[in-house]
């Protein structure tokens, strides 16, 4: 014999039923990522803050970042994608600006679907498959740019892109109204690279001699070196290609090589992101140990940057 329910609590179960669905649609409505403003905002005081207060040691990289980004994302009708190639020693926060400018566009920062991060010795290792690799590479620009317009590329270890690559992406970065039925000139594309990181070293090394503040360092005083050490360096892939000849990377961002005083800096703000008090005495213990170009016994700058920091920091906390 079975039970039969009153109808009142059937009519209770339905409504619930009802009201779960409803709850379900409504969740997925409002997480799921869409091309449109409620997920695609640009935050000009957001990015200028992180530029500021996040980013260490890098006063050239900020300044040029914040005036590209700004004048890019404001311009209602742009007439190209903006293409920022950043360059510079390892650990000295090319990622990290890179993560800055997509949490201050996009909504989910780096975890948005419109955000594209291919990395050259994992995505393109060999170099058998690079027409392979150029259809995949043509399909997924293009197949990503016609769902969202405002979409970001961000390609590391540039320098160890295969040249033939780099040059099939060639057209996307051009001033073309369109290719193909899709404009791409509402689209994001950075670089980047160690290439040229020796050169910005050295320019550094310079100020440093002459007891100048880095500070004092400026875009044009890095620019011939940097493009010098780009262009003749059979090594890196820009070099092949003519990105630079056809002008189109709107910005040669040089990134600097930190100081002791920026790993201090680093350490503090991880000891901060890890959930611990900021403690100076732990991370000059950690910052004592790491290694350095040195003049004598002076310290001069960091010979990984910032970037062991995190995983060296669990040894002292
Ligand atoms: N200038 C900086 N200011 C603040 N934090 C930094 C800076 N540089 C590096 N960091 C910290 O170190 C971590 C590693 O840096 P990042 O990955 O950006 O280096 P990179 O320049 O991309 O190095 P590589 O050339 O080796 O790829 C960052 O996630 C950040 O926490
Ligand atoms: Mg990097």
């Amino acid at each position: 014999m079975t039970a039969r329910m009153p109808p009142q609590v059937t009519l209770l179960l339905v409504g619930a039923g009802f009201a779960a669905l409803g709850a379900t649609y409504w969740h997925f409505y409002w997480k799921k990522e869409v091309c449109n403003a409620n997920w695609i905002n640009f935050n000009k005081t957001g990015l200028k803050h992180d530029l500021k207060k996040k980013l260490f040691g890098q006063h050239i990289a900020a300044k040029v970042i914040l005036k590209a980004v700004t004048g890019f994302m404001e311009s209602k009708n742009p007439k190209k994608p903006l293409v920022l190639s950043l360059h510079g020693w390892t650990g000295t926060g090319k990622n990290f600006v890179s993560q800055i400018i997509a949490e201050n566009i996009y909504k989910k920062g780096m975890t948005s679907s419109f955000v594209h991060l291919f990395t050259a010795t994992s995505h393109f290792p060999h170099e058998s498959h690079i027409n392979e690799y150029k259809t995949q590479l043509h399909k997924w620009i293009r197949g990503n740019v016609s769902i969202c317009p405002r979409s970001m590329f961000i390609f590391d270890e540039m320098d160890k892109m295969h040249p033939e690559l780099i040059n099939s992406i060639k057209p996307y970065l051009d001033f073309y109204n369109n290719l193909d039925g899709v404009s791409y000139r509402q689209s994001i594309f950075i670089f980047l690279s160690n290439a040229g990181g020796e050169s910005i070293v050295q320019v550094a090394l310079h100020f440093w001699e002459l007891g100048r503040d880095r500070r004092e360092i400026q875009l044009k005083d890095i620019e011939m070196a940097l493009s010098l050490s780009v262009f003749n360096n059979k090594n890196s892939g820009l070099w092949h290609t003519s990105l630079i000849d056809k002008n189109l990377v709107d910005y040669f961002v040089p990134f600097l090589p930190l100081e002791y005083r920026h790993v201090i800096h680093c350490g503090l703000a991880e000891m901060a992101r890890k959930g611990h008090f900021p403690n100076k005495n732990v991370v000059v213990r950690m910052a004592r140990d790491l290694n350095y170009f040195l003049k004598g016994y002076m310290r001069i700058f960091s010979m990984q940057g910032c970037k062991i920091i995190s995983s060296r920091l669990d040894f002292y906390i």
